[in-house]
């Protein structure tokens, strides 16, 4: 009796596993006008090509952004961006998810444009219940402003992870367990934003922007959300969503990343943080 319930368990549980996974997925690739809202700057941002591409200007009076009309709690975020040619120093395009008020979470990109020539750098952050601090930096492998390049978040109950082109860059792990709050009762917008931060972006405010170059525009398509809903991913077994996380070419390429390509990581400072690094950093080294 025991041994027929436990075959018959065995095979109605990965069933069941599939079917509650399969219903919890919802893609969404729609046009730029269902999906978001332009929120700043006027006509400098626009949407066109019937919807599928989206561009943002600065120039000398103000930069641009938008918004997702929907917010989101855990998914996976993709998009592609080309960002500002040419002379971008003193640029800062912003691509992130975030949740509102004193004590929001947040999920960073940052791209601080540079001299033609000179590497952009990639700024991430994480915040939560509205604290920051946890930046890692990034030097590219490819020229950011040539062609479009797809930029991911894939959040979940258990970590973060950001992705350059379907390569991880970093993993944030969910440490409540130690103590360290994770992003996972707020649900995100996402945003995006082209400004001028020439007080800090570039070579720590040295380059200033060159407004003879003016407008700088940053280009978006192919924008895909998938969504897994919250009530599912709390109801699933853990072992279901570790399935999930990084393989073993994933840590691979993880450690590439970092290697080469890292340029400040924050768990590494310990200038800033002479009391003792931040608490998620002694886990893990990522
Ligand atoms: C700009 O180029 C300089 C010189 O190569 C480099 O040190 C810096 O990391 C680059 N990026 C930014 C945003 O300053």
């Amino acid at each position: 009796m025991a041994s027929s319930s436990s075959s018959l368990n065995e095979f109605l549980v990965p069933l069941l596993v599939g079917i509650v996974f399969s219903s919890m997925v919802v893609a969404c690739a729609g046009t730029f006008n269902q999906d978001f809202d332009l929120t700043w700057g006027g006509n400098r941002a626009k949407i066109f090509g019937g919807g599928q591409l989206l561009s943002l200007s600065l120039d000398r009076v103000s930069g641009s952004g938008f918004q997702s009309k929907k917010e989101y709690l855990f998914g996976r975020i993709d998009m592609q961006l080309k960002l500002v040619a040419g002379n971008s120093a003193g640029t800062v395009t912003a691509y992130y998810l975030s949740s509102q008020g004193p004590t929001h979470d947040e999920i960073d990109f940052e791209f601080l444009g540079n001299l033609s020539g000179d590497p952009y750098i990639l700024h991430t952050n994480i915040y939560t219940q509205g604290q920051g601090n946890r930046e890692q930096q990034f030097h590219l492998w490819f020229d950011p402003t040539r062609n479009f390049h797809t930029y991911s978040i894939i959040w979940k109950p258990q970590h973060i992870i950001f992705l350059v082109d379907k390569f991880p860059i970093r993993v944030f792990k969910n440490a409540e367990s130690l103590g360290v709050p994770f992003p996972k009762n707020q649900p995100m917008r996402i945003y995006s934003s082209l400004w001028n931060a020439d007080d800090w972006a570039t070579r720590g405010g040295l380059v200033k922007t060159d407004w003879s170059k003016a407008p700088f525009t940053a280009y978006y398509r192919n924008f895909k959300a998938t969504e897994f809903s919250s009530k599912s991913a709390s109801s699933l077994s853990d072992a279901a969503w570790q399935s999930n996380e990084l393989d073993a070419y994933g840590r691979r390429r993880l450690r590439w990343v970092q290697k080469y390509f890292m340029i400040y990581n924050y768990c590494n400072d310990l200038k800033r943080f002479p009391q003792g690094l931040p608490t998620e950093c002694r886990r893990s080294r990522f």
